[in-house]
């Protein structure tokens, strides 16, 4: 009988590292990967196209909890999913990142004990984490709340880098949960490099290869306080003077543009370009082609390093430090965004690159032997 296994997606930054999980379990007789959607993400732009970009299937199942405050939607998602294991029994959850429904869905496994006549190997499922490890230490960020607790509880903590293997270490996790397998939203990057090459889509902006910088801004720190909110547009407006900016608005940064009456600060600036939520291979594809990146995401900083674009990261620190030690990520403040553009415009573009290690393309085949072993 082949095993179980549920891999939950919920928000945009997740669907990058599933895919390429799906897509290798999948392949093997002995496992039944099974795609549960928690509906913390619901909009076109912020998930569908990515199943399609992604050639993921639509998902098997639908929590449908949508948005909320931490708790609602924490507390809807976990009893939304404990009513789906039970039902389900799965050998093995994987959760990714560090979402609300990331911690949600762990909690849920974890403290559910199935009857002792169901039909898995253990008295509950396992929790499989993707990406643990990341620690910005900053406790301010819901993330970091959700990536400490989720890797105290998971089984098995599949790491990006060394610096993830070293944060649970400190924390005392037994070397044994962890297990490296490098960064699994390069598989999906590789697998779609074809078709994102082959896309023009700053053409469609009116904007030049190399030409223009890339702008996505969504952390709560940064956008939901109205004083950093109108920083950030002068700055932007600044910054358009010495390059062209194309700026993709994510949903909470558009809805407190508006609210806050700030909107036409930069809807007016014709070298703003401000555009939709873009799709995956739409977003890599404006991502290749700039010339910069301005950005307050976690994967952005991670896939800038691995392309080797120069990226300006608006916050004062990141749970992915080797974006910084060995890439082309520098953490920025609102004030010094202008200096940096102007260096990084007028320094050379470096093609002399070398990726982090592990980040190869074939997380997701580690991350299967991983399971292999786990379950067998
Ligand atoms: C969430 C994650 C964050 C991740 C980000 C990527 C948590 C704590 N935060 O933050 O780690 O980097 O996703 O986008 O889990 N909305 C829509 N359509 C959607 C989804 C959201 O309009 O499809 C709106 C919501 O109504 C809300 C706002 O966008 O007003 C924010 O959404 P929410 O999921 O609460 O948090 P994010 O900021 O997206």
């Amino acid at each position: 009988m082949s095993k179980k296994i549920h891999l939950i997606v919920a928000a945009r930054p997740n669907f990058m590292k599933i895919a390429p999980l799906y897509h290798a379990l999948k392949a093997e007789a002995w496992a039944n990967p099974v795609i549960v959607h928690t509906g913390q993400h619901y909009d076109i732009n912020m998930s569908d196209n990515f199943f399609t970009d992604l050639k993921l299937p639509e998902p098997d199942i639908h929590l449908e909890v949508g948005s909320g405050t931490h708790a609602e939607q924490t507390g809807r998602v976990m009893i939304a999913y404990e009513e789906i294991l039970k039902k389900e029994t799965p050998e093995l959850t994987v959760v990714v990142g560090d979402v609300n429904s990331t911690i949600a869905c762990a909690m849920a496994c974890a403290k559910l004990h199935y009857p002792a006549d169901s039909k898995i190997s253990h008295s509950r499922t396992k929790i499989a984490h993707l990406e643990a490890g990341l620690r910005s230490f900053d406790r301010d960020m819901p993330e970091e709340i959700n990536r400490i607790l989720t890797d105290t509880i998971a089984d098995v903590l599949w790491t990006p880098s060394i610096d993830g293997d070293e944060n649970l270490k400190n924390e005392g996790v037994s070397p044994e949960k962890i297990v490296r397998i490098g960064n699994i939203m390069i598989d999906s990057l590789e697998m779609m490099r074809e078709t994102i090459e082959l896309q023009n889509v700053c053409e469609e902006f009116k904007l030049t290869k190399s030409e223009y910088a890339v702008v996505t801004l969504h952390r709560p720190s940064n956008v939901d306080n109205p004083v950093k909110l109108k920083e950030i547009c002068t700055m932007l407006n600044e910054i358009s003077e010495l390059i062209p900016i194309v700026f993709p608005l994510h949903p909470r940064t558009k809805k407190n543009l508006e609210e806050c009456g700030f909107m036409q600060l930069i809807s007016d600036n014709k070298q703003i370009v401000l555009v939709e939520p873009q799709s995956y291979i739409r977003f890599m594809n404006l991502v290749f082609n700039c010339r910069l990146v301005i950005t307050d995401s976690g994967g952005i900083q991670e896939e800038t390093t691995y392309i080797g674009t120069p990226c300006l990261t608006i916050r004062p620190n990141t749970e992915r430090p080797i974006t910084i030690t060995q890439g082309t990520n520098q953490l920025c403040k609102i004030g010094d965004v202008n200096n940096q553009v102007q260096k990084i415009l007028s320094a050379k573009t470096s093609t002399d690159y070398k990726a982090p290690d592990l980040w190869d393309g074939h997380a997701a085949d580690r991350a299967v032997q991983s399971i292999k072993q786990m379950l067998e």
